[in-house]
């Protein structure tokens, strides 16, 4: 065998051995056994020296273009490899896209809930932030404190529910309305203030209109130049704002609560026939108390009445939900019937706002 014949064994041995490698590793393997420090070909290259003279360079340039052809065969087969490579762990770990999307969650906000959420956004974009109070609360900020003494005949009409008496007499009992969050918010931050207070209340009462717990939303404000007009602008706003219509027809009627003075009952627009109440037109509906909050009121919550004047109103939560959503029956809200709750909630996920819609 002379050395050209051999150099061609040499590649298509090493060529074939190429083509074989069944991995980026064995290639590798093979790269250096040909091309490494110690490699075959490497070796030849290092022998040329020991070649006469007229034979060295000849068999120089055959080496050379043997060691480019094996270089060149390995980089494409490094290529393919690596292509398939590629291709396997993309098929191993594919995502069939194509999958039906999730069905819509199967929960529901229960009217309550959204009600109390659309009314947080629109008092919210007035500026308001949301007090809260505990459900139990005592007898001071639920009456006296609230221009309700001890005998006052308010009392009787609230239907209160008490808890035992303790060791000094004095009985806790269930708030009847949202009302004690005026005086804890007095008494905790100084004016101007401006909050709502939404949260449940409780009266021993219950028909299709009236549940032992209900709920409420109060609202506060307090500053030094409030007057009539800021309450009845704000009221106004809300009233157009919650029930969607910009020229429902708001009226105040004069009324009286022992802790506003003077007090008015808010009255909107609405239609009665056969029946049936719709929210707009030329009858009356009641929907809230409202009133300048009574010095007496201010001075128990720690703010000075000759500085300060303020506003409140106050509404049922459940009841504006019913006129809004035209529900016929308050007692279904509590009744936790899943059916209930899927024909009148709202999906979780649309939260109301004043941009997007209520
Ligand atoms: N607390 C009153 C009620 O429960 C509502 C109200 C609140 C009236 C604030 C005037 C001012 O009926």
């Amino acid at each position: 065998m002379d050395s050209t014949q051999s150099l061609e064994q040499l590649e298509s041995e090493m060529l074939a051995a190429v083509a074989a490698a069944a991995g980026l590793d064995s290639l590798e393997s093979l790269r250096i056994a040909a091309l490494g420090r110690k490699g075959s070909l490497t070796e030849r290259m290092k022998a040329l020296g020991g070649l006469p003279a007229d034979q060295r360079r000849a068999a120089g340039q055959a080496l050379n273009r043997l060691k480019t052809t094996v270089e060149q065969a390995i980089d494409a087969r490094r290529s393919s490899l690596a292509a398939a490579d590629l291709e396997a762990r993309l098929v191993q770990e594919a995502i069939d896209v194509t999958l039906p999307a999730r069905p819509q969650p199967a929960g529901r906000l229960h009217p309550v809930s959204q009600t109390v959420d659309e009314c947080v956004a629109i008092f919210g974009e007035m500026g308001f932030t949301v007090a809260e109070g505990p459900d139990i609360e005592n007898d001071f900020r639920n009456f006296t404190a609230l221009n309700i003494p001890p005998e006052h005949p308010a009392r009787q009409m609230h239907d209160t529910f008490y808890l035992p008496e303790r060791d000094d007499g004095s009985r806790l009992l269930l708030r009847t309305h949202t009302s004690p969050v005026q005086i804890r918010t007095m008494q905790s931050q100084e004016p101007p203030i401006r909050v709502i207070a939404p949260g449940r209340t409780y009266r021993c009462d219950s028909d299709a209109t009236h549940t032992p717990m209900f709920h409420q939303v109060e609202a506060l404000v307090v500053d030094e130049t409030t007057h009539l007009g800021h309450l009845k602008g704000c009221i106004i706003d809300f009233c157009r704002a919650f029930f969607e219509l910009p020229d429902l027809p708001v009226r105040f009627r004069p009324s009286h609560f022992p802790f506003t003075e003077p007090s008015m009952e808010v009255d909107i627009g609405c239609t009665r026939s056969r029946g049936e109440l719709k929210i707009g037109g030329d009858d009356w509906l009641e929907i809230m108390g409202s009133g300048m909050v009574h010095p007496n009121v201010l001075r128990a919550g720690g703010v000075d009445p000759d500085r300060y004047q303020g506003f409140a109103f106050g509404m049922g939560i459940d009841r504006i939900a019913m006129l809004k959503y035209g529900i016929p029956d308050l007692r279904t809200f509590f009744e936790a019937d899943l059916r209930w709750l899927h024909h009148y909630g709202f999906l979780p996920l649309a939260v109301p706002s004043l941009v997007r819609g209520l």
